[in-house]
């Protein structure tokens, strides 16, 4: 949509809000399921459903058992550089030590992790019954388990992206960065709540996301008839971060904790979707009527990242995803030409050029736009549960690794596949935690697409 037409875009907005009350009505379907384009995109939700849960969704749901993809790294050490950690009680490692921070030795103040010997066993058994702000810790447990072959497979991983020139600085070149497994540590329910979670979420849409004047009401960030007060780059930001958020949440609720509450002991939990908790999350009627427009702007991220992996097809399918293994790189490398040859078929891909022209004050709204997003992936260091800090880390950088491919310049001339060998392929080559975290964001997001469907079900 084009920017300055404001009013066939609020009469979109208005329209996609209508048609999705009216069909709660009139169909009795859940509120979930929505009906018209998606905004700033051309292209219709039944379509995205179609195309994600059929051809997408179980394509990179093999993809991601991948070694390539399964080992992420990154550093949830680092401290939050934006304010001192008042929120300790919802981290696990302050029911290590106590909570009073007079009982946490000197030094260790105003860092957010001391350092225990403990090994993890007895770390976390002693901390069930703390009182703090978050209830069930265990949920936030962080198997850090990797074998030993593994690990000397990633010493020749690290050996081999070293040698071939790598020169961007991200978590992955750390010291302090670890590798994580994400098939052991799966995003879902942990019961992070409460004001730590809020105090990011708030900073997140508050500081860094432009908004609306007056926009900010108890029930929403930014209600979403005031959008039509910003122009496209900046509903783009906040959509994308809405989406974000909206993804995450899902996710929460289609794989949360069922039973009893007296379950919690590692092993012997039973995790499903939460109908009840989904729709206290996104119904009309318990979010001031938003819950749908967060749902599809959990559409339009996808439609981003969609849009971002077509792009950067011409440079992807030359990828080696080099793990040593020879039959399983290959492997690798169909698997994700296949997705990309699918990805590539959509017909109506988001349009990023209608984004950030050419004159001086669309070059400094880009800056803003880069800083602020920046600043997002920081505040990540902020939150207090590690697995959300994880899979927050990991989506962020995904939706990071999109947006350059999408606005850094770098990547317009690889439409033309020819090019790519003539040019300096160290020009836009990506680090490994990049592509790793760009296809497992996107696949949270195709995954989050499809649950959406099982709750439609449910609800019928
Ligand atoms: C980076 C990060 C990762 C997280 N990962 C997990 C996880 O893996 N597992 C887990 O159980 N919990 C996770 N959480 C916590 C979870 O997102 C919620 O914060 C928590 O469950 C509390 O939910 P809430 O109902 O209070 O509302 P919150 O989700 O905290 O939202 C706060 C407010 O934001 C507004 N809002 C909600 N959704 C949207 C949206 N999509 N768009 C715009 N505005 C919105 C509403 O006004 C809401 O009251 C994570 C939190 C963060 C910050
Ligand atoms: C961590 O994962 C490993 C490998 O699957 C498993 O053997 C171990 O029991 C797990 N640890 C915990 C505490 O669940
Ligand atoms: C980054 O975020 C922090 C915390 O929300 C805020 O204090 C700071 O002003 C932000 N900086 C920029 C450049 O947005
Ligand atoms: C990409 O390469 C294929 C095969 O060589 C060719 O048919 C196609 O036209 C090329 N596309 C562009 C945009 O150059």
């Amino acid at each position: 949509m084009l920017m300055g037409n404001l009013s066939v875009f609020l009469s979109v907005l208005v329209f996609n809000q209508c048609s999705a009350y009216f069909n709660v009505e009139k169909r009795q379907d859940c509120f979930c399921q929505l009906y018209g384009t998606i905004d700033e995109c051309s292209c219709n939700i039944d379509t995205v459903d179609h195309f994600n849960n059929v051809r997408v969704y179980p394509r990179l749901k093999s993809l991601l058992l991948k070694d390539y993809f399964r080992f992420y790294k990154v550093n949830l050490k680092r401290p939050c550089p934006f304010w001192s950690d008042d929120s300790k009680c919802a981290m696990k490692d302050c029911h290590v030590q106590t909570c009073p921070p007079e009982e946490i030795p000197e030094g260790l103040k105003g860092q957010r992790r001391p350092s225990v010997s403990a090994g993890p066993s007895q770390k976390y058994s002693k901390r069930t019954n703390e009182d703090c702000e978050t209830h069930h810790n265990d949920l936030d447990y962080l198997n850090k388990t990797i074998s030993e072959k593994v690990q000397k497979d990633m010493q020749m991983w690290e050996a081999y992206d070293d040698a071939t020139d790598n020169f961007c600085v991200l978590d992955e070149n750390d010291q302090e960065a670890e590798y994580v497994d994400l098939l052991l540590n799966p995003e879902r329910y942990t019961g992070y709540s409460g004001e730590s979670a809020h105090r990011v979420w708030t900073s997140i849409y508050l500081e860094n996301c432009f908004r609306p004047k007056k926009s900010f009401s108890f029930n929403s960030y930014i209600q979403s008839h005031k959008l039509n007060e910003l122009c496209l780059e900046e509903r783009v930001f906040y959509r994308s971060v809405s989406g974000l958020h909206a993804s995450i949440n899902t996710h929460l609720c289609a794989d949360y904790l069922l039973g009893n509450g007296n379950g919690f002991a590692l092993g012997k939990t039973k995790w499903g979707p939460n109908l009840e908790e989904f729709r206290r999350r996104f119904s009309p009627e318990t979010t001031n009527g938003e819950g749908p427009n967060w749902l599809r702007n959990l559409y339009f991220i996808y439609l981003v990242e969609l849009r971002a992996l077509a792009k950067a097809a011409p440079y992807l399918e030359r990828e080696e995803f080099y793990t040593g293994d020879e039959s399983n790189d290959w492997d690798t490398q169909m698997a994700v030409k296949d997705l990309l040859n699918v990805i590539k078929s959509f017909g109506d891909h988001f349009d990023e050029t209608t984004m950030f022209g050419d004159t001086e004050q669309a070059v400094k709204l880009k800056q803003e736009f880069r800083q602020h997003f920046r600043n997002i992936t920081r505040i990540m260091d902020c939150v207090g549960c590690d697995k959300c800090r994880l899979w927050g880390k990991l989506q962020t950088n995904g939706l990071g690794t999109a947006l350059k491919i999408l606005f850094s310049g770098k990547f317009d001339r690889l439409i033309d596949n020819r090019s790519l060998d003539s040019l300096n392929k160290k020009e836009f080559q990506l680090q490994r935690s990049e592509i790793v975290s760009l296809i497992n964001a996107f696949g949270r997001l195709s995954n989050s697409i499809y649950k959406l469907d099982d709750f439609r079900q449910m609800m019928r």
